[in-house]
């Protein structure tokens, strides 16, 4: 069978580390108030020469190495972002061109933090109707650039950086790799839970972020929970056959909830929100990234991946290795 299999992985993250005692000179807050109601203990905010696109074509051209492929095999970029580097061309097209692809088709998709399981989807099943036979799928994110730094209730939860796998259509066993099943789903009625207020189309400016974020944190754990729950009953699998959850990084009290809520142990949880903090659409596939390198995922691990963000949009996939 015609299965998408990620045969390497990527991250980058800017240069400047921002602790939460750096962030406690400037912002009315305290390390000690973020890492108990975050976890969170750090982020790297990108300066002025590093962008959406530069992040994005570092992280790809570090999963192009560890796939062991050239740029110019690659059919297919598809691109999460909320904070791309201009309102067009997508950034994805400014990827391709930094890694001298040559040409194939290359697409933003906007989903906010749950932009990498959309991408992520949306290249399998492009993959799997022949479209191309190599991808790469990246989640890159300036959110620093997006926040309003007089917001305590914001600004100490986001960070910048990158991500990508590359995603091959290989012909595999039943028990074989690849993406085993994606759900997806996006629920409009609650932006104003977490939104942008700006935009071309209506102030005619980038805006900032904002959030109610007791509400989005009660959702989050529902949805993810109700999801993961989908992905496992489609593919007849169960909790305790999941080796690694590569979830989305918002919150430490989020993983640990949704964790609790499944009966996942904690120690199958890859974290790393204490050092990205939440780099939205980039989130999952850094956190990925981290534990394919520190040998943590092994070929033949079930891995499923989580992300819930703004629109509210969630989803899960889950992914043998
Ligand atoms: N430093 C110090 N005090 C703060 C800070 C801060 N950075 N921010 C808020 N406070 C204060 C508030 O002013 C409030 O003070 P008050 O009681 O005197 O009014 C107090 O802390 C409690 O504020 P709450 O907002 O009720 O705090 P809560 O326990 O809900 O924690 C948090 C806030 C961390 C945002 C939590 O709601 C959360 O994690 N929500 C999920 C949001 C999220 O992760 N969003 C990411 C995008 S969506 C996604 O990725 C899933």
């Amino acid at each position: 069978m015609i299965r998408s299999v990620i045969t390497g992985t990527g991250s980058a993250l800017p240069a400047n580390c921002v602790t939460n005692a750096d962030l406690a000179a400037k912002v009315d807050t305290s390390d000690e108030w973020i890492v108990e109601r975050t976890g969170i203990r750090q982020r790297y905010i990108a300066d002025d020469s590093e962008t959406t696109s530069s992040l994005a074509t570092v992280a790809a051209r570090n999963a192009l190495d560890a796939a062991g492929i050239d740029a110019g095999e690659i059919g297919l970029i598809v691109l999460a972002t909320a904070t791309p580097d201009h309102t067009f061309p997508a950034t994805a097209t400014q990827v391709q061109a930094a890694l001298g692809c040559g040409g194939g088709v290359a697409f933003d998709v906007q989903a906010v933090c749950s932009g990498f399981l959309y991408a992520l989807a949306t290249a399998d099943s492009l993959l799997r109707t022949g479209l191309a036979g190599k991808a790469l799928v990246i989640g890159s994110e300036t959110f620093s650039r997006i926040l309003d730094w007089d917001d305590r209730t914001t600004c100490v939860l986001f960070g910048d950086g990158a991500g990508a796998v590359v995603l091959e259509a290989q012909d595999v066993a039943e028990d074989g790799p690849g993406i085993l099943a994606s759900r997806l789903h996006a629920d409009g009625q609650h932006k104003d839970m977490l939104f942008v207020d700006g935009g071309p189309s209506t102030t005619g400016t980038v805006g900032k972020l904002r959030m109610k974020g007791r509400e989005v944190f009660r959702h989050a754990v529902v949805n993810l929970a109700d999801v993961l729950k989908e992905v496992l009953d489609e593919t007849g699998k169960c909790a305790a056959d999941i080796d690694w959850v590569v979830p989305h990084q918002a919150n430490a009290r989020i993983l640990d909830a949704t964790a609790r809520k499944l009966e996942l142990p904690v120690e199958k949880i890859v974290v790393t929100v204490d050092r990205h903090a939440n780099t939205s659409a980039a989130s999952v596939p850094l956190a990925l990234d981290t534990a394919m390198r520190d040998g943590r995922i092994q070929p033949g691990d079930l891995v499923m991946f989580e992300a819930m963000g703004g629109g509210f949009t969630w989803g899960a996939s889950l992914v043998r290795f």
